[in-house]
């Protein structure tokens, strides 16, 4: 085993070094050249952080309401696919763990557990805790797609955030090369029929992920459809994977609750910008009128604060939750989300913000590059 980890890097040395290859894959790479994936960390190195001094910081507030949730702190779990692959209690063991450290957790569609045993490891017996949120793909077939919205309803999840940026799966090289599926042992059981739960023996030369996408997964989506899922639902409706700010004013049109500033994790289109990069612009188009949120690139307590002050409400994290899933299950998230916890309630303490209402644009300034060959 390993020696103590310090930072997310470290969970992830110790996921790698666990993980069968094929999942490690899936879950580390970006889509093509994955100059996105690195831009996305990259971009936090991109903004100085402007400290203020002498504000007696012997007491730092993280909480924060999402929806009208209230949250322990700005930093919650985002939809990370087929979580059974990293820890036989995949999906389930993050719930717990989100629930003791009172936050908000966002299920795939393509989860290896149901939409209603997530919940039920969600839920606590003395009240409190955290949130669940439906990630959602929108179906060719729509009354399949409608029938997880209505579970999701059941089962009290309090938000769906429908994916916008994934007609068709970005074309990840190791995927390909692997020939990704799932592991014969597991399936998405919110699905029936074996080719909605991904788990058909053979899908030819190309990644598995990507063919069941091209079968099942609707391309024509449009702006229409955003009015079709809020007419069929009384959940709030957030986007999730827009990236302009021409793009977040037309969200805003069509009446959605929030904005998700994704690129998936740059798994999609190689070669936007990192998230971080345009948040601003989103957060200015959008002039409150919705909350807004980002994912993509956050390893640190620093980045989280940085994008709080670039104007998200909250910040999302994928892959860390992956790797502290493959070390330790419910302990190794727990451990995630306590070090990010600890690591933003000491860059707030050092920059001088006591709550998360006091860290505001003043705080980051971009970082001015000489032109270097
Ligand atoms: C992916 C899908 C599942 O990025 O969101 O692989």
């Amino acid at each position: 085993m390993s020696g103590q980890r310090v930072c997310v890097s470290d969970f992830e040395e110790d996921a790698r070094k666990s993980l069968p290859k094929a999942v490690y894959d899936y879950y580390r790479s970006g889509a093509d050249e994955q100059h996105t994936l690195v831009d996305n960390v990259a971009a936090f190195n991109r903004w100085h952080l402007v400290p203020r001094v002498l504000r007696d910081v012997s007491s730092i507030d993280l909480s924060v309401s999402l929806l009208g949730q209230r949250l322990s702190m700005p930093l919650c779990v985002s939809a990370t696919a087929m979580q059974r692959m990293a820890h036989p209690e995949g999906e389930t063991a993050t719930a717990r763990a989100c629930l003791a450290a009172d936050t908000g957790m966002m299920l795939s569609s393509w989860a290896t557990s149901t939409i209603e045993e997530v919940m039920s490891a969600m839920t606590s017996s003395v009240g409190g805790g955290g949130v669940l949120w439906l990630q959602l793909y929108i179906y060719k077939d729509r009354e399949l797609t409608l029938s997880l919205v209505r579970r999701a309803e059941e089962a009290e999840y309090k938000a769906i955030f429908v994916t916008v940026d994934t007609p068709y799966l970005g074309r990840r090289w190791n995927d390909v090369r692997n020939r990704f599926k799932l592991p014969s042992h597991l399936s998405l059981p919110n699905f029936k029929s074996a080719s909605l739960a991904f788990s058909e023996g053979n899908y030819g030369n190309d990644s598995g992920l990507a063919v069941y996408v091209s079968k099942a997964i609707d391309p024509t989506l449009c702006w229409d459809d955003i009015t079709w899922l809020k007419k069929h639902t009384h959940l709030p409706v957030i986007v999730k994977g827009i990236l302009t700010g021409e793009d977040a004013v037309q969200a805003v049109n069509y009446g959605v609750d929030g904005i998700l500033v994704s690129n998936h994790g740059a798994r999609q289109l190689d070669g936007v910008p990192a998230t971080l990069d345009v948040l601003e612009e989103v957060v200015s188009a959008v002039q409150g009128r919705c909350e807004v949120y980002m994912d993509g690139g956050a390893r640190r307590g620093t980045d989280v604060l940085k994008a709080l002050a670039l104007g998200a409400k909250a910040v999302f994290i994928g892959r860390p939750v992956l790797w502290g899933l493959a070390c330790q299950g419910e302990q190794g998230v727990s451990e995630v989300l306590e070090l990010l916890r600890e690591e933003l309630r000491l860059a707030m303490a050092l920059a001088g913000c006591r709550s998360v209402s006091e860290i505001n644009r003043s705080l980051v300034r971009r970082r001015e590059f000489t032109n270097r060959m």
